[in-house]
């Protein structure tokens, strides 16, 4: 019998939580251009600001609210009749509006950020997510620091908000500490101890201080949280937050293990990530999983052999349902004659096993010395090796599918030129 999968909401914070990150901040034109990348990716909700933190992050949300009609369209608040206002003002006229309000609940931040007693922290969330509702039928809470908050009263605050409206409870790892066995034990734990828990939507939100970001959130997914938070490129304050990226493809790739369903087109992950990058002139690490330079490109001869035979032997994905072009098979010092042969090809050259041979005495040598042999480095090898032939491009032999050859500056460029 065919079940349906549970539908994962997709909550997109690269314009809010995103923007927090250093050297990521975007004016309202470039938050505007991001959010329609965001609607075309597929994203279910968009955070687009905190309106009370100034005037343009309050311009950003008003403009995207009023141009990107399909998302629900979020704005941040603290738990605050001034903040929440606000932030309504700004989110009014949106298609799908939600208020999103937060007030941390660790005792840690109750001393030293807010100086309030439990019982004070208690009754202003509940408050604030009243009148919160008394604006807008959609209204998340959210218990900042949750993973350092004590599991008793972390129940008592959600108790309280559910009690008072929300529409969905965000559990945020805020300083990233969690790891993923007990942050899906506080999920369970969660969903076991609050009344009226089922009718509210369980969201995550995970930080990356120690890489899990995440691990957290696909173990919470499995604990049966319904909205995961998550950022293009990963971005977000200090080490970031989970890569939206990430969460997507592990759970396409790994569909058996997660279930799910989401109303992700993926082929617009890439040109989202790029999108971001040009935007923010912030550049993604090049091992980054999914988006990073590197992600599809293989270097070591033993690889790339396989590649050109099958590239299931050494890819989980295509680079095409991520919106990459192609593979890339890069010449190193761990290269191999066959993708040597492969360059040589694509530049219009059919060798023997001895002029190859020849060739590849002469990439040997380099390839030791440079970090990268980039495609001229090849034509001038092949001239030195064989000043007597001249490239014969209806000779050519193509390229096994979806696998491209490339030079270092190709690499560096990103994807987008095929040698
Ligand atoms: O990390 C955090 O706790 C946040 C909240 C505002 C959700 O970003
Ligand atoms: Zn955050």
């Amino acid at each position: 019998m065919h079940t349906a999968k549970p539908r994962i909401t997709i909550f997109d914070t690269t314009l809010r939580d995103g923007e927090q990150s250093p050297g990521c901040s975007m004016t309202v034109e470039e938050k505007l251009r991001m959010a329609r990348q965001l609607e075309r990716l597929g994203v279910d909700v968009i955070e687009a600001g905190f309106p009370i933190a100034s005037d343009g992050d309050f311009e950003a949300v008003r403009q995207i609210a009023q141009q990107v009609r399909r998302p629900i369209i979020c704005g941040l608040a603290r738990a605050s009749q001034q903040d929440i206002a606000r932030a309504w003002d700004a989110l009014q006229h949106a298609a799908h509006p939600r208020l999103h309000v937060f007030l941390a609940t660790s005792d840690i931040h109750l001393q030293f950020k807010l100086n309030m007693t439990r019982e004070q922290c208690l009754q202003q969330a509940a408050e604030s997510v009243a009148y919160a509702r008394s604006l807008c039928t959609d209204v998340e809470f959210s218990p900042e620091d949750a993973t350092r908050t004590d599991r008793a009263f972390l129940v008592q605050v959600v108790q309280a908000v559910v009690d008072a409206g929300a529409t969905t409870v965000n559990i945020p790892d805020t300083v990233g500490f969690t790891t993923p066995t007990e942050f899906a034990d506080i999920i369970t734990m969660l969903r076991r101890e609050v009344r009226g828990i089922e009718s509210v939507v369980m969201s995550v939100h995970c930080h990356n201080d120690l890489g899990l970001a995440v691990a957290n959130s696909l173990a919470a997914v499995s604990a049966g949280a319904r909205q995961v938070e998550c950022t293009i490129n990963g971005i977000g304050e200090r080490a970031g937050n989970a890569s939206l990226e990430e969460v997507i493809m592990a759970t396409r790739v790994r569909a058996d293990l997660y279930p799910v369903e989401t109303a992700i087109h993926t082929a617009e992950l890439y040109p989202s990530s790029q999108l971001l990058t040009e935007i923010t002139s912030v550049d993604v690490q090049p091992n980054k999983a999914i988006v990073g330079r590197n992600a599809f490109a293989h270097e070591a001869g033993i690889h790339q052999h396989g590649m050109m035979k099958n590239p299931l032997t050494y890819e989980i994905m295509t680079p095409q349902s991520v919106g990459v072009p192609d593979s890339k098979l890069v010449l190193g010092k761990h290269s191999g004659r066959a993708a040597l042969n492969l360059h040589c090809q694509r530049l219009g050259y059919q060798f023997d096993r001895r002029q190859l041979d020849e060739v590849y005495r002469r990439f040997v040598a380099l390839a030791d010395q440079i970090k990268m042999v980039e495609e001229h480095d090849v034509l001038q090898m092949i001239r030195d090796a064989h000043p007597e032939l001249t490239p014969q491009f209806d000779s050519l032999i193509s390229t096994p599918a979806n696998i491209a050859t490339v030079s270092s500056t190709q690499t560096g460029q990103g994807y987008g030129a095929q040698a």
